[in-house]
């Protein structure tokens, strides 16, 4: 018999294993009253798993092994704890195909184009951090001969971290290794439709981190998400997900005075100017816009705005490349887009699409959903590009969170700035243009936390990361985000007299 941590590349018996379980303290355990819930399998509908229905009880035993644990892990050296994650990043880089295959069954995203793409992420942002120990240093204050004075960088002590379900495991990542690095213990509340990828990552890691230091817990927002936040040991408090319920975790954090990092949500501008080189443009708009990620992606490029004289030329070019992308099955590897994550979600984006044509923007729809009888009851949404777009109108204005974008025609590089800007989020932009000037204007003017020319990559470990205004508070993903984020800073004066 294999033993259960080497990797297992059937994500269904995967989740049959971990069906109905937190891990709290070192161990898979059920939730304290019993209750369950579905798992359910976006491509199919099917229920692939339980998961444990997280609540108080389950959230003070967790942030409890978590402080008890934290006691003893901040008095690691920080290199040692360092060396622990990177060990950490070796050890998940080996169940990447597992991890890969796992979040495809969960959320429906393609395996080859997203799903695990986003498990070398989750890797590769614990090999990073793990990297950065020594980095948590304080400085001396030369007031004079007769004192020493510095500022020694301490942990907070139990960071609880609430993440989404887009991309989960690099989510997670991006909040968690930075916080264990800089020697705090994390208890994470996974997103209610995927929580199993996540709950397989803390198994794996618990096999190296003492017990307690990395605690999951499954369940809703209200119910286990809430507690969380308000639990009188949690320190910090770390959030991905809606601007609705960022605001919610915001205002409950006020009441125990504790920092928050929000990540929230964007509508996010892609300037297309008339010099730009179309091809690459058009490449850009279906990674930026993240068709293959089903357009759920708070940075998606879902307002385009094109230069009049190549808006036509830009519009036919993306709906053919769009077109010839393959919805499918999300374990199967020619398949390039999977399905929406939720009836919910689904419900949602066809809203949004029928409001969009009866604000009296076209539908361009792409590519063809997939008629195999095992899949007709998935959650495809067929892309849409919406073409002679408002910026005032909803489509434009809020976020779909779909395989949604809008197609907006400008005339002038001053008038396409000031819609990119007429938002009320701030995530993400990119600029496209062969002329600098234009460039590096954009980079200047443009109110968002990041600003591309000529590309738009997804977030890397390294980057410095957040939005301004409704998008969020604070940065992820850099050194900056781990000091800035998960340490306290204290002034040390010694009177050497
Ligand atoms: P959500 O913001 O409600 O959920 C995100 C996380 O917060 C989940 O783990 C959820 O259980 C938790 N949560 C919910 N209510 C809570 C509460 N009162 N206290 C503490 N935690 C709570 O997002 P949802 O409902 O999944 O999606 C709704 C919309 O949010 C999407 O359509 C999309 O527009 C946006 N969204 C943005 C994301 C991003 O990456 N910025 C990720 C997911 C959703
Ligand atoms: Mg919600």
């Amino acid at each position: 018999m294999t033993n259960q941590l080497s990797p297992n590349l059937d994500p269904r018996v995967l989740a049959g294993m971990l069906s109905g379980k937190h891990l709290i303290d070192g161990a898979l355990v059920p939730a304290a009253s019993g209750k369950t819930f579905d798992v359910v399998s976006p491509a199919t509908r099917e229920a692939v798993a339980k998961a444990a229905y997280g609540e108080k009880a389950d959230v003070d035993l967790a942030v409890a092994a978590a402080k008890k644990a934290q006691s003893s892990w901040s008095k690691k050296s920080a290199r040692e704890r360092g060396k622990l994650i990177a060990e950490c990043g070796r050890i998940l880089a080996g169940h990447v195909e597992e991890l890969g295959r796992l979040i495809a069954l969960e959320t429906g995203k393609a395996l080859r184009t997203e799903s695990r793409v986003e498990a070398s992420v989750l890797a590769d942002a614990f090999t990073f951090y793990g990297g950065l120990g020594s980095e948590l240093k304080g400085e001396t204050i030369p007031f004079n001969p007769n004192m020493l004075s510095m500022t020694v960088v301490e942990p907070i002590g139990v960071v609880g971290a609430i993440i989404p379900w887009n991309v989960p495991l690099m989510l997670m990542a991006l909040k968690i290794a930075p916080a264990m690095v800089a020697g705090n213990a994390v208890v994470v509340k996974s997103a209610e439709e995927a929580p199993l990828a996540v709950l397989r990552v803390c198994q794996i890691l618990n096999t190296i981190l003492p017990p307690g230091v990395f605690n999951i817990l499954s369940g809703m927002g209200p119910e286990c998400g809430a507690p969380l936040v308000a639990h009188k040991d949690v320190g910090k408090v770390t959030f991905t997900g809606s601007v609705e319920t960022g605001k919610i975790v915001y205002k409950a954090a006020a009441e125990k005075l504790i920092p928050v990092t929000l990540e929230l949500g964007g509508k996010s501008p892609m300037i297309v100017m008339g010099d730009a080189d179309l091809e690459r443009a058009v490449d850009g708009a279906v990674v930026g816009m993240r068709f293959t990620r089903q357009g759920q992606s708070c940075t998606a490029a879902s307002r385009i705005f094109v230069h009049e004289s190549i808006h036509d030329a830009f519009v036919q070019k993306l709906k053919a490349k769009v077109d010839a992308m393959k919805m499918g099955d999300p374990l199967d590897e020619s398949t390039d887009i999977g399905t929406i994550i939720s009836t919910q979600q689904f419900e949602k984006v066809q809203s949004y699409i029928k409001i969009g044509e009866a604000e009296g923007a076209v539908a361009n729809r792409c590519s063809q959903k997939p008629s195999d009888g095992k899949l007709k009851d998935g959650l495809y949404v067929q892309p849409v590009i919406f073409t002679n777009v408002k910026n005032e109108s909803r489509v434009a204005r809020e976020e779909i969170f779909g395989p949604v974008t809008c197609v907006i025609k400008f005339k002038e590089f001053d008038e396409a700035i000031a819609a990119a800007n007429d938002t009320e989020y701030g995530l993400a932009a990119s600029i496209w243009t062969t002329n600098l000037k234009w460039a590096l204007d954009a980079t200047r003017r443009i109110d968002a936390g990041l600003v591309q020319v000529n590309q738009n990559l997804v977030v890397q470990p390294g980057m410095s990361y957040g939005g301004f205004r409704a998008s969020g508070l604070g940065k992820e993903a850099s050194l900056e985000a781990m000091l800035e984020h998960f340490t306290r800073k204290k002034m040390v004066m010694v009177n050497l007299q």
